[in-house]
């Protein structure tokens, strides 16, 4: 069982992923993180972002692998480094989606995501993966949200409800998700869109348990019977 979940940033896919994940026994695979990893590597050596043949070196010489917290969360670590923590600040929010819009990367990228994939019983969710990494997943979900609804949310998952509270704060997080939204979906290779056969839902308007019993409910249908 394959469940591939796409959507753009902040719609609450790796929230209902990780979720049905623990709910379903399945693995979770974040592939944003990788994407972000290579980010984070370029800007630690001081790589031009717009250097696509200099990005790629960095994509392809990534040794990605991710394991488990002792409080249970995932971990994502590159040549045995953990970078957890690193991948998710802002100046990596900003500079991830010109990384990922280069094909090379973009190769390396989804082969070590197949690789990771290989066992089967994985929920993957990402920007291409009902579309270019699983095509034939048997459930794919393309998840939205209110743009409003997402900047609050990354605003909260970063500063607490503190951060959430500061219009400022959230009004940044809220342009840069436009922005992040705009690069993901016009770019050549693989741009974010729902995959045929994909099921639309709304995250704003549902709850996460909502959410993972429609999952786990089109995962049924598909003929899920762990
Ligand atoms: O889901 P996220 O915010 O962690 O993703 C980070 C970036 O990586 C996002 O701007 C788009 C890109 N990405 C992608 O192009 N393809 C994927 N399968 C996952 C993420």
């Amino acid at each position: 069982m394959i469940v591939a979940i796409d959507g753009p940033a902040g719609s609450g896919k790796s929230t209902v992923a990780r979720a049905v994940a623990k709910r379903c026994g399945l693995t979770y695979l974040d592939t944003g993180a990788m994407y972000r990893t290579v980010a984070l590597r370029c800007l630690q050596r001081s790589i031009d972002l717009s250097n696509a043949e200099a990005v790629t070196a960095v994509a392809r010489g990534c040794d990605i692998s991710f394991g488990v917290a002792e409080d249970g969360s995932q971990t994502v670590s590159e040549a045995g480094e953990d970078v957890t923590s690193a991948i998710r600040t802002a100046e990596v929010d900003h500079n991830v989606s010109a990384a990922a819009a280069v094909p090379a990367v973009r190769e390396a990228m989804v082969a070590r995501q197949r690789e990771l994939g290989s066992a089967g019983n994985v929920v993957a969710e990402g920007r291409d993966i009902g579309t270019v990494v699983f095509p034939n997943a048997e459930v794919k979900v393309f998840l939205t949200a209110d743009p409003k609804a997402r900047a609050h949310r990354r605003a909260v998952q970063r500063g607490g409800e503190a951060a959430g509270a500061d219009t400022a704060e959230e009004q940044r997080i809220l342009d840069d998700l436009v922005r992040r939204d705009r690069i993901d979906s016009t770019r050549e290779d693989s741009p974010l869109r729902p995959a045929e056969g994909s099921v639309k839902m709304d995250s704003s308007s549902m709850t996460v348990e909502e959410e993972v019993q429609r999952i786990v409910s089109l995962m049924v249908a598909a003929g899920w019977r762990g």
